[in-house]
């Protein structure tokens, strides 16, 4: 019999139902999937971002993605008398475990970049220059730098296996809440020490010698991030890395790695520029299911301005206000501005016959070089300049001579038609790229925050300690993550302590 007793008992229930779940208010709705995810930017960040966030949270969250130019964002090919070339990001490592990754599970094929013979110019003459003979460059190598050259390999190599220990610990499914907590983890204070002082200092402090440093080191750094060895030690070693041997590219171009990506993260482009993001709660249900905080997203698209809430965020954009220049509409506290400065950097691409003399050859015909890096001098108006193949031909013969070439000119800059005319004794065609291209390094760095808010997520934090593909992989991951265990709770999987001494007893 169902008397008035049982329909109270019934009621008592509901009510303490209601209660314990307004009680247990975040805990509780967040054990259900979140349904919808935003990541903002499709360059190679925010297509691995949404690669990750589907392999974490399952099929049926739908995962939108903003971009408001082209998917691949830093990595884009310019094309140049009918060939594609590559205009941003150009070289992988061997050891860039992510990358190697993506491209094997997407089927592109990779082939070696081909090395030439480089030379090292200060402005005045080549303090340094490859022949053709191996043997012959070594002695030269050890002539000039001692064991330098050899110590600076076997110091890069001592960073960069403490940073590969990253790919074990996101194996693992561990997350970090800064980026100087992931850098800490990898490699402790001595990686921090990294962010706070140049690679002048620190490769001084371990015994480098100045020449060695103003000479060689300063060329890798300018040609990979346009600045000098005032750039901060760990982006410095990173860029060091990048000199080593086995250097690959993807052919057809790396920005096929992004739309390979997003198609396999099933998520959905949305072609438009996110102009702000705000913070709303609303109430849950009509049985006073609590309240739900979402983040309303507005875009500008080709159709006109558009609104979207979403559980999550991942920013995988630069947000100062020359890039992805957001507005955050209602938050307390207010989101930082960041103003931290991007380097602007000109790739031009010239099909033409170099000037040889212009680099100080008596006879020109004994220019046999496919790279001139530079060191520091105010009369130098390019940081490099190579030859480059095609990213659909990337074994095209790269012989300087004879004849014209297409070589790519990175400077701070565009050329004058005057420098142009004293780089090249003759051209027929350039095209030219302006980047803002990585960060403005000036160490002590500090990195913006990876938390913007409970759920919105900075991706772009890691550029500070160096800016690469890879490490926007690894940041896209550690932001996937992050997202998860938030939602999920799992605060034990966030900031862990010794975790390279606890992984290596559990195996
Ligand atoms: C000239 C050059 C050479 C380089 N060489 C190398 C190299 O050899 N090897 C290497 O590893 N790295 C290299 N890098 C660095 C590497 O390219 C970058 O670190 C990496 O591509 C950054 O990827 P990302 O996804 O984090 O950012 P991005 O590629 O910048 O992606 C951000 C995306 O967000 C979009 N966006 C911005 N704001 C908004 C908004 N409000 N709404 C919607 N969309 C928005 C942008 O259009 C862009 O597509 C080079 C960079 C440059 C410029
Ligand atoms: C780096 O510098 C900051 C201040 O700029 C300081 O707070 C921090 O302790 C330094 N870290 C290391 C490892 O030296
Ligand atoms: C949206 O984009 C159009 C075209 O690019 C531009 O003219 C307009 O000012 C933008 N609107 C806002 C609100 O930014
Ligand atoms: C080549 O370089 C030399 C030396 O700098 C310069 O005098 C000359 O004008 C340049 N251009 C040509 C076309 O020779």
């Amino acid at each position: 019999m169902r008397g008035p007793l049982a329909g109270s008992a019934r009621l008592l229930v509901l009510v303490a139902c209601a209660c314990s779940r307004a009680l247990s208010s975040g805990a509780h709705e967040w054990r259900h999937p979140p349904q919808r995810i935003a990541v903002i930017g499709a360059g190679i960040g925010g297509t691995s971002a949404a690669y990750f966030l589907r392999q974490k949270f399952g099929k049926d969250v739908q995962i939108d993605v903003f971009e408001r130019g082209a998917v691949g964002g830093r990595l884009a090919t310019i094309n140049l008398e009918g060939e594609d070339y590559e205009a941003g990001g150009s070289v992988i490592h061997p050891l860039n475990l992510h990358m190697k990754h993506f491209v094997k599970e997407l089927g592109l094929s990779v082939p070696k970049s081909q090395g030439g013979l480089m030379g090292i110019y200060n402005g005045d003459e080549f303090v340094f220059e490859e022949s053709s003979w191996y043997v012959w460059n070594i002695v030269k190598l050890i002539w000039r730098y001692g064991l330098n050259p050899l110590r600076m390999y076997m110091w890069v190599e001592d960073i960069l296996d403490k940073f590969m220990r990253i790919y074990q610990y996101q194996a693992h499914d561990f997350a970090f809440s800064t980026s100087e907590d992931l850098l800490h983890a990898l490699g402790g204070a001595e990686f921090l020490q990294l962010l706070n002082q140049t690679i002048d200092e620190s490769m001084q402090k371990s015994g480098f010698s100045q020449k060695f440093i103003n000479e060689m080191v300063t060329a890798v750094m300018r040609v990979n991030y346009g600045q000098g060895t005032n750039i901060n030690g760990f982006v410095g070693a990173v860029s060091l890395a990048g000199a080593d041997s086995g250097l690959w590219s993807v052919e057809g171009g790396n920005k096929l790695v992004c739309t390979g990506l997003l198609y396999a993260s099933k998520a959905q482009l949305i072609s438009g520029a996110v102009i702000s993001i705000e913070e709303k709660i609303r109430q849950k249900g009509r049985s006073g299911g609590g309240t739900l905080k979402q983040y309303e997203v507005t875009y500008n698209s080709t159709s006109g301005l558009g609104r979207d809430a979403y559980d999550i965020i991942l920013i995988a954009a630069p947000m100062n206000r020359k890039s992805a220049n957001i507005a955050f509409l209602n938050f307390s506290p207010p989101i930082p501005e960041f103003s931290n400065p991007y380097q602007q950097a000109v790739a031009t691409f010239v099909h033409g016959r170099i000037n040889a003399s212009f680099f100080g050859y008596q006879d020109p015909s004994d220019f046999n070089l496919n790279g001139i890096f530079t060191t520091e001098n105010p009369k130098l108006f390019i940081a490099s300049m190579g030859i480059v193949s095609p990213v659909k031909d990337r074994k095209a013969a790269l012989n300087p001579l004879p004849g014209p070439r297409v070589w790519k000119i990175s400077s701070l800059q565009p050329l004058t038609k005057e420098q142009m005319n004293l780089l090249f004794l003759s051209y027929d065609s350039n095209t030219v790229k302006t980047w803002q291209a990585y960060p403005r390094y000036s160490p002590p760095e500090k990195c913006p925050p990876i938390i913007l808010h409970r759920r919105m997520y900075y991706l772009n934090s890691i550029e500070w300690a160096a800016s690469a593909m890879e490490m926007s992989a690894v940041a896209a991951k550690n932001a996937a993550l992050l997202a998860y265990h938030h939602w999920y709770e799992n605060m034990d999987m966030i900031d862990q302590e010794d975790l390279h001494e606890r992984l290596k007893t559990e195996l």
